[in-house]
């Protein structure tokens, strides 16, 4: 079933309603793709089901108007959001090659073999009536170009042609069940999945053409055991959403964190050609109870879009600023909780402002790594204009500094809304 909220009003009471705790098992909520929907005036109650003998993995891939395009098994779907209805006309179809399904089946755990199919997980638009789409493609990550085409004599059908295919590695995950995301703007992918089947080459990647920018492979400070949530652009930059393993908090035991992750659209990588961003570095989202111990919602798994808001939803006008919602879960092992933290987008652009958090040597603890010791200009403030000419020293600098020190705090201090086994 596709997970869908109904409803009516703003963005954000419908996106809370969708993570209302009657929905959840016990005192988690569960994160579901979803998609806002504003001023509805009928009432739908149509519901979209895709196959109904396989699993679909539905993935939300894009907004589009008033409609949404939906990945699923071997089938991108094109939904009104007004009616729910979708539109067959716009239906793409991309199965596997038998040869690529076979060589999947033949391989494959028997427990794997429902994914030998072609999960669509990535989709952007190159401009009117075209699209950039990957898929898992049983286990061989593959990328297109489509064209819609209308049906003109001799095309008796209106139809979805592709006219390139490519390798899809580092863009589509390879299973679909994989956290990942992804974000097509200016003819570039930036996709943040793994490149492996194992998921031990994690990586946010930049791809155009032949060119491709990359995070350092194999190194834990730059991602470690990853699972992304979601992607998006604002103005020269590209902010990626995920939980990971917490390497600074090594040394009081295994932790996972939430972070935002940043990029440069304009990044070209350093004076070497190793094909590594010079402009990645992430902060930590702190989303927790304050008081004399803490308590902490570390996981993060979903976001709201970014948008105008102010930290309470209200229908005040005033005072309005860049903002965005997430929602965090407590870990397994802990006890049960979720939490909605506002977050304001100077907070989080100070971050990024301010210092790094540095390591004397592997043994040593994570600190905040001095100011006056750090590369100027700042290499996490701004953009620069042509990264090939940046220094030695502070290319390295940046590779041995991906974290900053400050984690950021949520609006107001403290979550929104909460929910534990302990009410
Ligand atoms: C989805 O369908 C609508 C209505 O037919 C169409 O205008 C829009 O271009 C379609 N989107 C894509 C990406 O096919
Ligand atoms: C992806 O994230 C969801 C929750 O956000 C989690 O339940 C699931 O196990 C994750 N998938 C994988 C393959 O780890
Ligand atoms: C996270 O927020 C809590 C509650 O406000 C605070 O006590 C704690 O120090 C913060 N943690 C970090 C690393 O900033
Ligand atoms: C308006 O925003 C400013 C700056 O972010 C803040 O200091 C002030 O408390 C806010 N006022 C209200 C009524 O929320
Ligand atoms: C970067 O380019 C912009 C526009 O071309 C220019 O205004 C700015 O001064 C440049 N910055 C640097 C540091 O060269």
């Amino acid at each position: 079933m596709l997970p869908i909220v109904y409803g009516v009003g703003t963005c954000l009471l419908l996106w809370v309603t969708c993570l209302h705790p009657a929905l959840s098992f016990e005192h988690k909520w569960v994160a579901k793709d979803s998609v806002s929907v504003e001023d509805i005036n009928e009432d739908f109650h149509q519901i979209f089901t895709g196959y109904k003998d396989h699993v679909d993995h539905f993935r939300f891939l894009l907004e589009e108007g008033n409609f949404m395009l939906i990945g699923g098994r071997n089938k991108v779907y094109n939904i009104s959001l007004m009616t729910f209805k979708e539109d067959e006309d716009r239906r793409l179809t991309w199965k596997p090659k038998v040869s690529d399904e076979n060589l999947c089946n033949s391989k494959s755990d028997p427990k794997y073999q429902s994914k030998c199919q072609n999960f669509i997980q990535v989709l952007g638009k190159i401009d009117d009536g075209k699209i950039y789409v990957c898929g898992t493609n049983a286990f061989k990550p593959k990328c297109r170009s489509y064209e819609y085409k209308e049906a003109n004599y001799p095309i008796q059908i209106p139809e979805y042609v592709s006219n390139h295919e490519e390798l899809g590695t580092g863009k589509s995950p390879h299973d679909p069940e994989h956290n990942s995301t992804s974000i097509y703007t200016g003819g570039k992918l930036y996709s943040a999945t793994s490149a492996d089947f194992l998921g031990r080459d994690p990586l946010i990647m930049m791809s155009e053409n032949q060119i491709i920018l990359r995070t350092a492979q194999h190194d834990s400070n730059m991602l470690s055991e990853p699972h992304f949530v979601s992607s998006i652009e604002i103005d020269d930059m590209i902010y990626i959403f995920m939980r990971e393993n917490a390497v600074e908090n090594i040394n009081c035991g295994k932790a996972t964190f939430s972070r935002v992750a940043r990029v440069c659209k304009q990044d070209k990588g350093g004076q070497y050609e190793d094909g590594v961003w010079t402009s990645y570095f992430k902060a930590r989202l702190n989303c927790s109870l304050p008081g004399d111990i803490p308590f902490p919602f570390n996981e993060l798994h979903a976001t709201s879009s970014f948008s105008q808001g102010n930290y309470m939803p209200t229908k005040d006008n005033h005072n309005r600023t860049q903002m965005f919602y997430g929602v965090f879960n407590t870990p397994d092992n802990s006890i049960q909780g979720s939490a909605v933290c506002a977050y304001v987008f100077d907070d989080v652009h100070k971050a990024f402002e301010g210092p790094f958090k540095g390591q004397r040597t592997a043994q040593h603890n994570w600190l905040r790594y001095p100011l006056d010791q750090t590369p100027s200009p700042h290499p996490a403030q701004h953009c620069v204009n042509d990264s090939k000419t940046l220094p030695d020293d502070t290319l390295k600098f940046i590779r041995e500094h991906p974290l900053m020190d400050t984690a950021i705090a949520p609006s107001g201090g403290t979550p929104i809304l909460i929910q534990t086994g302990m009410q």
